[in-house]
């Protein structure tokens, strides 16, 4: 009847046990993932020189634990089955050892051998890791704030939000650091992470190496919206990428009569308090999101919705509901029919057109 007793527990964490394996699985595939590393936010699918030496290590580390795991549990297995309380009334009690060197150096020195075949290649690959750049890098600063990621591109005179585009090919060198809390910027398929810090600045370098989207998310616990800190990372060609930064760097051209009262609401309902659009004047604000070249997001909301007429309009309306804890205040309430005629202005066309 003990024995009874035990089946209950067992079961429940047995089935733990593959909640537990389904949850890491999906956690290396990441977004998107229709089988192993096929994710956007893939950690096991490097698509930049840097993410390719981490995966190197990560993927040296983890075969040799393989190995490691199946010699240590086969042997276990093999004792376990053997020696059984039900079996062991058949097989003898093997000899009773007590110190043998033999068996205690081998046991030192396998390990020890192991350690170095893991250590050498993790200290080689953080050194080149480390390394900056051979050639001179587009230079792009990622600042977090709760709960959205700022990127500014110094040399070229564009800021945007929470989608970053960059040309395939190219070393990209990434400064973060932080206007509030401490975030962490996090490319899994790209870069390194690297924390975002107030008052001190780190620097992350890396080379995509083919146009694509990937996901991103802040990696340091921040606050309420943590988990909705994501950011979209879109490899450009060069011809793109330039193109984007005309468009990014050019005011929104609204074509409709909606889009245009749009931008009347855009300054009567002080959205201008908070937010810079390329060429607007008077949207000069810096606490909220630059919203300038919104047309070409994929994705709003720091990339945690899709970029619809339906979804930017709820966003306007309701950001608390839709990012809980969204710091996003409205200073003067929108109705749907202003938040349509808003979304419509944000999304227009920029002057240098053509998407
Ligand atoms: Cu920012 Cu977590």
């Amino acid at each position: 009847m003990a024995r009874q007793t035990w089946t209950g527990p067992v079961r429940a964490a047995r089935h733990a046990l593959w909640v537990f394996a389904g949850a890491l699985v999906a956690g290396c595939m990441g977004e998107g993932g229709s089988r192993w590393g096929g994710g956007l936010q893939s950690t096991i699918r490097p698509e930049s020189d840097s993410a390719r030496i981490i995966q190197e290590v990560y993927a040296l580390v983890t075969w040799i634990d393989v190995g490691i795991f199946i010699v240590v549990a086969g042997l276990m297995l093999i004792a376990m089955i053997r020696y059984r309380e039900g079996a062991r009334k058949n097989v003898d009690i093997p000899k009773q050892v007590h110190g043998n060197t033999l068996v205690e150096i081998i046991w030192t020195a396998v390990p020890a051998v192991l350690l170095i075949f893991m250590a050498v290649p993790t200290w080689q690959g953080i050194f080149r890791a480390a390394a900056p750049p051979r050639s001179e890098g587009l230079r792009v600063e990622a600042i977090g704030h709760q709960w959205w990621w700022e990127f500014r591109y110094p040399d070229l005179g564009v800021v945007t939000a929470n989608e970053l585009h960059i040309p395939a090919g190219k070393p990209i060198v990434v400064k973060t650091y932080s206007i509030d809390v401490i975030h962490s910027f996090w490319l899994p398929r790209l870069a390194a992470k690297i924390d975002a810090l107030p008052g001190k600045s780190n620097e992350v370098w890396f080379t995509p190496d083919a146009p694509g989207l990937y996901y991103g998310q802040c990696a340091e616990f921040c606050g309420t919206s943590h988990a909705n800190m994501r950011m979209l990372t879109i490899v450009d060609t060069p011809e793109d990428f330039d193109a984007w930064v005309e468009r990014t760097k050019s005011p929104p051209a609204p074509a409709t009569p909606e889009a245009q009262e749009g931008q009347g609401l855009f300054a009567a309902k002080a959205c201008v308090i908070c937010h810079t659009i390329s060429g607007v004047p008077g949207a000069v604000g810096v606490i909220g999101p630059n919203l300038s070249n919104l047309k070409d997001r994929h994705t709003i909301a720091s990339a945690i919705l899709k970029n619809t007429p339906e979804n930017l309009v709820r966003w306007i309306q309701h950001p608390q509901q839709v990012k809980p804890g969204a710091l996003m205040v409205l200073p003067i309430p929108v109705d749907e029919a202003e938040a349509g005629k808003l979304a419509a202005f944000l999304t227009s066309e920029t002057g240098v057109g053509g998407n």
